[in-house]
């Protein structure tokens, strides 16, 4: 067993802060990370899209609003989130005084990538009659720069909780921005950023799926191309569409998102069918790259060492609270 006080973490932690030990094959990491969570007061908040045995192990498995407002009521000492980047950085966000750790701090995400603070702040100052709504896929540096943070899950109801006459700047998914555009009827600026993930589902392919399967309800995210969202039954983030399969009466279903939610489809409805959306080569990219970089012994392993810690300069913290509150404030009263 490694002794934590002989350990050269300049050494094992590369400047990014992944975790490069190897795990004892003999120990059995579901319970360890059991006995971890026990004795560290820890709580395990897990996203869809990793990978199974992560969310078999987590405390509670969510969308981006579920995960953020179970960050906010937590009364455990330390999170340990299994998800990207931005998500870990929100749940520091809302805890300042708590240890929040994430597994693999290279677990990044293209949608936030797309927009560099520094860029946007120009591209806002352009605009200084709009409101800026944000999706919560961005950096604290975005966030701070935001009047309203929303998610795949609440942003129809925050754009049409402002008056229709509000001009608005929605960063940085334009998927997500152009259908929210088409929903509420508003003509928001869209900022040019997207996800690699949802941006790779293949049109074509799809069709061909739908033909084969005539009775398969095709559900979608709204971070796809307006194409693809096209052939979709029912658009959402991800507890929609998982709420939606459980609902519904049909058999089969063609999940146009990452393919790691269909484990908990496959869980909460074993008598039905999840076929993953194809993406347009033959590379498995409906698996996002950043989400899973997680793995169970680097969650393990995190949580032994309580290392990588996600850490945040307080003033940034202070002014990228402020939309991620309006956010919550607004989710609550409508109830989401
Ligand atoms: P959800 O909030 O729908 O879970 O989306 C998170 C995400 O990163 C989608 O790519
Ligand atoms: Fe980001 Fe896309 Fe991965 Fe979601 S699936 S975390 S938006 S890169």
């Amino acid at each position: 067993m490694v002794d934590i006080h002989t350990l050269d973490f300049e050494k094992i932690i590369s400047k990014k802060g992944f975790l490069d030990l190897e795990v004892d094959h003999t120990l059995d990491l579901f319970v360890e990370i059991e006995k971890l969570k026990k004795e560290k007061n820890a709580i395990i908040l897990a996203h869809y899209y990793q990978e199974p045995d992560i969310q078999d192990i987590a405390d509670f498995i969510g969308d981006s609003l579920a995960l953020a407002q179970k960050a906010q009521s937590t009364s455990a000492e330390m999170i340990v989130f299994a998800g990207v980047h931005f998500m870990a950085e929100t749940a520091k966000i809302l805890n300042p005084q708590k240890k929040v750790l994430l597994p693999d701090l290279n677990a990044g995400c293209s949608l936030s990538d797309s927009a560099p603070p520094l860029l946007f702040k120009i591209f806002k100052d352009k605009h200084p009659d709009h409101i800026v709504i944000t999706y919560i896929n961005c950096s604290a540096g975005m966030k701070a720069l935001s009047d309203i943070i929303c998610t795949s899950s609440n942003a129809q109801a925050i754009v049409e909780s402002l008056p229709a006459e509000q001009k608005i700047i929605f960063a940085p998914d334009k998927n997500l921005g152009a259908w929210i555009n088409k929903q509420t009827g508003r003509n928001m600026v869209l900022w040019n950023g997207a996800c690699i993930v949802h941006e790779m589902f293949s049109f074509e392919k799809i069709t061909k799926l739908k033909v084969r399967h005539p009775n398969a309800k095709v559900l979608a995210h709204p971070e796809c191309e307006v194409p693809v969202l096209a052939l979709a039954d029912y658009i959402g983030s991800t507890s929609g569409i998982l709420k939606y399969a459980t609902k519904s009466d049909a058999l089969v279903f063609i999940v146009i998102t990452e393919a790691g939610i269909l484990h908990q489809m496959q869980k909460d409805n074993p008598t039905k069918t999840f076929i993953p959306a194809p993406p347009n080569n033959t590379c498995a990219c409906n698996d996002c790259p950043y989400m899973k970089l997680n793995t169970l012994e680097k969650l393990y392993l995190c949580m032994k060492y309580e290392l990588p810690e996600v850490t945040m300069n307080e003033e940034l913290r202070i002014a990228a609270k402020i939309p991620m509150d309006k956010m919550l404030e607004i989710s609550a009263s409508l109830a989401l």
